[in-house]
């Protein structure tokens, strides 16, 4: 998956923004902490504030040249976060918005559990049971539509992928792996998109870029229209387009 960190610089940079609140469940005075799935490193910025030593991870080469440029003074790698190598020394896993886009998660949470210490702490937060769901029903449709309309047969949606787990399902799986989940909370957060009436193109062209690499430009408008058209009533406010975010909050210590 391709990321353009400009595009994300500019006009989704609400997502860094709501993850601020998140910061303020890290204690101060860690250790050394991780952003995993950092990003341009909007957050790895706060989160200097309470570490000796913090180091983001991507896996996307574009984000970490951003986050580089943003921060030349933090260590910043080109990661997945299954492949992290610090066995048991890491004081803290912070990750906004990032856990979703991972398609293993039994080998992320192994993952997780090894690298962080006894007493380490997981605090994160992404996409909950439901995120997103008028948005990916009225994207399927339409993306089906399209394609049957240009001959090029069904094609798998990349982007029903997303690993969108309940609270309860999302615990078990931190159980099994050795932590004991301190919160896992489960809440309905209406987003505003920045743009106007393209906000909700432009978030697509981010999000489901996946899905739009088989799909001819032209195409690609047609269903940025039809997604548009089926969404108006429920996701449209006269002035902005509403995206029907749920979020996963998370606090878990590995024993
Ligand atoms: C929506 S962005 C969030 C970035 C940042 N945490 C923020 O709050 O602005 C999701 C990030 O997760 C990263 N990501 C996806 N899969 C990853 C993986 N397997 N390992 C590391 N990072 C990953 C993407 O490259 C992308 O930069």
């Amino acid at each position: 998956m391709d990321w353009n960190a400009g595009l994300y610089d500019q006009q989704h940079d609400f997502v860094a923004a709501y993850g601020e609140h998140l910061l303020a469940l890290l204690p101060d005075g860690l250790g050394f902490a991780v952003d995993l799935g950092c990003g341009t490193g909007a957050l790895t910025g706060p989160l200097t504030a309470r570490a000796a030593r913090v180091v983001g991870i991507d896996a996307s080469p574009d984000m970490i040249a951003q986050a580089r440029l943003r921060l030349p003074q933090v260590e910043f790698l080109v990661m997945d976060a299954c492949d992290m190598p610090w066995n048991g020394s890491v004081d803290a896993i912070f990750s906004n918005a990032a856990l979703h886009w991972i398609e293993d998660q039994e080998r992320l949470t192994a993952a997780m559990a090894r690298v962080l210490r006894p007493g380490g702490l997981l605090v994160c937060e992404f996409g909950a049971r439901g995120n997103i769901g008028r948005i990916c029903a009225a994207f399927a449709a339409a993306f089906q539509a399209a394609l049957a309309e240009e001959g090029i047969g069904a094609a798998y949606l990349n982007s029903e992928r997303f690993y969108f787990p309940s609270a309860d399902e999302y615990a078990a799986l931190l159980v099994r792996h050795g932590f004991t989940v301190r919160l896992a909370e489960e809440y309905d957060r209406p987003t505003p998109l920045k743009g106007g009436q393209d906000g909700l193109a432009s978030w697509m062209s981010q999000f489901f870029a996946q899905d739009m690499d088989c799909v001819p430009q032209a195409a690609q408008e047609k269903i940025f229209a039809a997604v548009a058209d089926a969404l108006r009533a429920s996701q449209w406010d006269g002035g902005q387009w509403i995206a029907d975010y749920r979020r996963l909050r998370v606090v878990a210590v590995k024993h």
